[in-house]
């Protein structure tokens, strides 16, 4: 039987060597797999070695000390969890004196994950965060925004727009823009972001969901509401990767119900450059680390000699798209 990697072009022979380096703007990736916010901290050294993940991605920092959402803050759902942790921060002064130098010395860029409460609070943030040890920085804009009665920035372009604009004056690191899987249209949010200077996008932060207890009526979460993480959510934010990449020219960094290479490749595929693992760390603490080792198998396979030609491989020129007609 003639193999995949044959096929190809890559014969057989001795293994294909694999280029896994990936291009997020003006950053080099030494791997298309990092952690997702708020599923990874320092603590998981003792399982992954950080050397090996492609960046590091913080826990959301705010500005002030906040402290979390009434308990319980997670829970089980059929393919997925629910949480709504609510953003707990010791601010950013602590991030900066103490989270930063745990990281010292780790030859992997560190992303840090940042949200605020106005777009002046977020460049502000921004501002405090252009000290060394941040590679670049993640702006969580899928939290309420209080000049919008709290109605997430990424829900609509034009919040999206004022926000990364005033970031983006206020730091020459790197701004990865996060966007929400809350909205209508999600490309109209993607482009407002990169008109408005973001290097790269993260697509995306949980979908708004629900459940209850039908023994007791009551919400099965604290804060009633919540955001839904896992294999449950990845059809709907590939279907979001893919409208975003086809929208706009700066990276799209995937995330959402990645637990194997076999989600990370359909990401690619899909137009991401890079994928950030979230829920699945908590199933599987080294999930991460059998992404990396799958896609270099994957292209292997495939004869694909980078792991970065997988981003938008897809084969679609000859489907029209109508997501309108799908909806329907
Ligand atoms: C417990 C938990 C905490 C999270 N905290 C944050 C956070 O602080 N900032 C953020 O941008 N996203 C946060 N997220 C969202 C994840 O980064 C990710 O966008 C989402 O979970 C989808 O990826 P997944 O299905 O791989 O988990 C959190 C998710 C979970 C499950």
């Amino acid at each position: 039987m003639v193999d995949a990697a044959t096929l190809h072009g890559a014969g057989p022979g001795p293994a294909l060597t694999i280029d896994q380096t990936v291009r997020i703007g003006r950053l080099t990736l030494r791997n298309a797999v990092m952690p997702a916010s708020g599923t990874f901290a320092e603590t998981l050294a003792g399982i992954v070695p950080f050397e090996q993940l492609g960046a590091l991605v913080t826990k959301t920092v705010t500005p002030q000390l906040r402290g979390g959402n009434p308990t319980p803050r997670v829970c089980e759902v059929g393919q997925g969890m629910l949480n709504a942790i609510g953003i707990p921060s010791k601010g950013l002064d602590h991030f900066v004196a103490e989270t930063l130098p745990l990281y010292r010395g780790v030859p992997t860029p560190l992303v840090a994950s940042v949200s605020a409460l106005s777009a002046d609070a977020f460049a502000d943030a921004v501002r405090r965060l252009d000290v060394p040890g941040v590679a670049a920085i993640e702006a969580n804009i899928s939290c309420p925004n209080i000049e919008e009665d709290g109605k997430a920035f990424a829900m609509d372009p034009r919040p999206t727009a004022l926000v990364v604009e005033k970031m983006r004056r206020a730091t020459s690191l790197p701004l990865w823009v996060k966007l929400s899987p809350n909205t209508g249209d999600v490309a109209s949010v993607a482009r407002a972001a990169e008109a408005a200077g973001a290097d790269a996008l993260v697509v995306a932060n949980t979908i708004l969901a629900m459940s209850i207890d039908i023994e007791t009526f009551r919400p099965r979460l604290g804060n009633v509401m919540g955001g839904l993480s896992g294999p449950a959510v990845k059809p709907i934010v590939v279907r979001m990767v893919y409208q975003c990449a086809r929208a706009v020219d700066i990276p799209v960094i995937g995330c959402g119900g990645i637990a194997t290479a076999a989600d990370a490749v359909e990401y690619m595929l899909a137009g991401a450059a890079a994928v950030q693992v979230g829920t699945a760390t908590f199933v599987r603490p080294t999930a991460m680390l059998t992404v990396i080792d799958g896609l270099v198998d994957y292209c292997r396979r495939k004869g694909f000699a980078r792991v970065a030609d997988l981003t938008g491989a897809i084969h679609d020129a000859d489907l029209t798209v109508d997501t309108h007609e799908a909806a329907s």
